[in-house]
């Protein structure tokens, strides 16, 4: 009977746990043995009762869940092989050898990872007695399959990443509330949101939300900046308008990779305009709370096909992600959509806008 392992890894998103309810209910109807590993890598590493049989009822009740109910966590040791070697000891102890690994970039190349390494960990298991050569036969590959989780929305090969819908729909509500108190007191708001590196959400938000004026990675402006700020906003104000609202990603910078920060650009809109500004960081309210009603039914596509794909594959098989393309559930290869991801942050680095306008464009397998 096959036997595989969902697992959550890095930082939650809204929409996790309806794909790991996905996961587990899929495997149960294909008939495979389906364990959860609780609290991410450092669940797989530490072993015994983080790694779990999960039935049909485990599962129950949570598909309208922020977060996920399985754990996750940034693990250090995951990043040393003699973790990846423990984690590779508990898998196969349990017989398990699929994988479906729900994580941003950093965590599905971590699965990759223990995928390559797979065999000469095995034997290093068999050589140092901790396994017998029987249980290594039984196990001679890894199986693994992506669902990439993550609210940036930041992994080429997937139009949305998990919890993406649900942290802009938050983001949005909180412009919108934002919008009526600083009207009535004439304000300006700096409204900061997360991605780290990726611009999505900002931009979103802001086009959503009706902002004057957003600040992101990808189109950074160059220093002086603060001379057309001014002007939109001044504009802004001359047109009637009672409040305007600036939205910044957290990494925002300027074109010389200065960052720019949100009480910066609090201070100029008070010194050069006069303006009664406020800051408001969003933080990790955009992580929580129920998913979106695309979050649920996309995530929950995207697990069964997840399933499907991994109990499918064969030591050869190229490992994938399921994500989502043009509006379907649609794979992309995993370590190509990672490899194009960390080009496009290169990109831009180097301040090559378009390639990495084209690199996002033409990444997709229709
Ligand atoms: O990648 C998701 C994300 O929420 C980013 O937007 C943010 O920069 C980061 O995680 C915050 O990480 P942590 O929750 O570990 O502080």
């Amino acid at each position: 009977k096959r036997r595989l392992a969902v697992m959550t890894s890095g930082g939650d998103a809204q929409g996790m746990n309806p794909a790991v309810r996905a996961v587990v209910r899929t495997a149960l109807h294909y008939n495979a043995d389906i364990y959860a590993i609780y609290e991410g890598y450092r669940g797989l590493i530490e072993g015994g009762d983080r790694i779990r049989p999960a039935t049909f009822d485990d599962v129950s009740g949570i598909l309208n869940r922020g977060g996920t109910v399985i754990g996750t966590a940034r693990s250090l040791e995951f990043r040393e092989r003699s973790g990846r070697l423990k984690a590779v000891h508990n898998l196969v102890e349990k017989g398990i050898d699929r994988l479906v690994v729900i994580g941003g970039d950093g965590s599905l190349s971590g699965a990759d990872l223990l995928r390559r390494e797979w065999s000469s960990l095995i034997n290093e298991l068999v050589e140092t007695g901790k396994i017998d050569q029987e249980t290594a036969d039984r196990h001679p590959a890894l199986m693994i399959t992506g669902l990439v989780g993550s609210i940036d929305n930041d992994m080429i090969g997937t139009d949305m990443t998990i919890g993406a819908d649900s942290a802009l729909h938050r983001i949005v509500e909180a412009i919108d509330s934002i919008s009526s108190t600083a009207a009535s007191h004439q304000r300006s708001f700096i409204v900061e949101v997360m991605g780290r590196h990726c611009g999505y959400l900002a931009l979103m938000s802001a086009i959503a939300g009706g902002a004057d004026y957003v600040f992101i990675p990808e189109n950074p402006p160059a220093p002086g900046w603060e001379t057309h700020l001014c002007a939109q906003i001044s504009n802004v104000r001359a047109s009637g308008r009672r409040n305007s609202i600036v939205v910044v990603a957290e990494g925002a910078q300027d074109s010389d990779h200065n960052p720019i920060d949100s009480d910066y650009i609090r201070q100029v809109l008070e010194d050069r305009l006069g303006e009664d500004t406020r800051v408001t960081i969003l933080g990790h309210v955009q992580r929580g709370g129920a998913p979106s009603a695309f979050d649920r039914s996309m995530s929950s596509q995207q697990g069964f096909a997840a399933v499907e794909e991994v109990l499918s594959a064969t030591a050869d098989t190229v490992p994938s992600i399921i994500g989502v393309q043009h509006n379907r559930v649609a794979k992309a290869p995993l370590m190509e959509s990672v490899a194009k991801t960390h080009e496009l942050a290169s990109l831009i680095a180097a301040k090559d806008y378009d390639t990495a306008l084209t690199l996002r464009g033409d990444s997709y397998t229709e």
